[in-house]
């Protein structure tokens, strides 16, 4: 494999301005515990990310914000900058949800010290020595934030069009969370690829952390979701105690399109490690924008701001 450099293909779609965060902010008082109503393993799966998204995202501004004096491009910059204010604020609106699921008998605790641990010791800054082996492992962390960064914009570009999660009845509220993040997600899906490009961009690194990120991914994914399975108080686990989830489920669901199918999902694979790839030839900014322009709490939001303003 060669280490070459890949070349930054820049802003497909015109008119680009750096991402902004949206403050926004949801009640989860009239949020049922099973949110797509009768529904647990979908409810639980989807659960996961606000399992994973708050100590994840707090990992890449933190990771980021040692990257900014490595920067030589002012746009560029700016998009990071940008990013980070949205990955900040998406870590928080999922933090949010915790409290809710441990006030209807849920606690997520033992799992989310386990990601904490992961982050913030595993993938912290302190795991290797300083000097060389130090600016080896940031450049290998900023290319984990690209292929995890993939992830979640198939993620988002799949909840936008999750017309089924609808017509199932899930709950207003949870919907406008995963879809105002989903959108910010396409919205800002080449930043991490292009800062990736910028400071190191060997395909070998690319194509290493992007099996990190998909095992690792993938690993946390079902522990969390077996994890909710077990300790749901509503949930009878039958003889045992033992919690159901299998593989097959999620394929049910996937082709029910409550859950990202799991063709479209292994189909990303080898997009991310075509040679020419670049995030911004997937999803669509302006389905994005357009979700944003009517989303309840990023409308909110953005009248809190017009009002501070005024
Ligand atoms: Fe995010
Ligand atoms: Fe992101």
């Amino acid at each position: 494999m060669s280490n070459k450099p890949i070349r930054r293909p820049g802003p497909v779609e015109s008119g680009h301005a750096p991402p902004r965060p949206r403050r926004v902010s949801f009640s989860w008082a009239d949020t049922p515990l099973h949110w797509v109503p009768g529904d647990p393993f979908t409810t639980h799966t989807v659960n996961v990310l606000h399992l994973l998204l708050p100590a994840g995202e707090r990992w890449f501004v933190h990771v980021y914000k040692q990257v900014l004096p490595y920067i030589h491009d002012d746009a560029l910059r700016a998009d990071v900058i940008g990013f980070i204010g949205q990955e900040a604020m998406h870590a928080q609106a999922h933090d949010e949800v915790l409290p809710h699921l441990r006030e209807q008998g849920l606690d997520p605790t033992p799992y989310t010290a386990q990601v904490d641990w992961m982050f913030e010791k595993l993938l912290g800054d302190r795991t290797l020595p300083p000097g060389r082996p130090r600016w080896w492992w940031l450049r290998e962390r900023v290319a984990l934030i690209a292929a995890i960064e993939h992830y979640t914009a198939f993620l988002g570009d799949w909840v936008l069009n999750a017309d089924a999660l609808d017509r199932a009845g899930a709950d207003p509220t949870m919907l406008d969370l995963l879809r105002w993040h989903g959108a910010e997600e396409v919205e800002h899906r080449s930043v991490a690829f292009d800062l990736f490009a910028h400071i190191d961009g060997a395909y070998a690194r690319r194509a290493r952390t992007w099996a990190l990120a998909f095992g690792a991914l993938m690993f946390l994914w079902q522990r969390g979701i077996r994890f909710f399975l077990a300790n749901d108080p509503t949930l009878d686990r039958g003889p045992g105690g033992t919690a159901k989830a299998s593989l097959m489920d999620f394929h049910r669901r996937g082709r029910a399109g409550l859950l990202p199918g799991t063709g479209a999902l292994l189909r990303s694979v080898p997009g991310y490690l075509r040679r020419d790839y670049h995030p911004s030839h997937e999803c669509s900014t302006a389905q994005a924008l357009a979700y944003l322009a009517s989303s309840p709490a990023a409308r909110a939001a953005d009248a809190a701001v017009g009002k501070d303003a005024g």
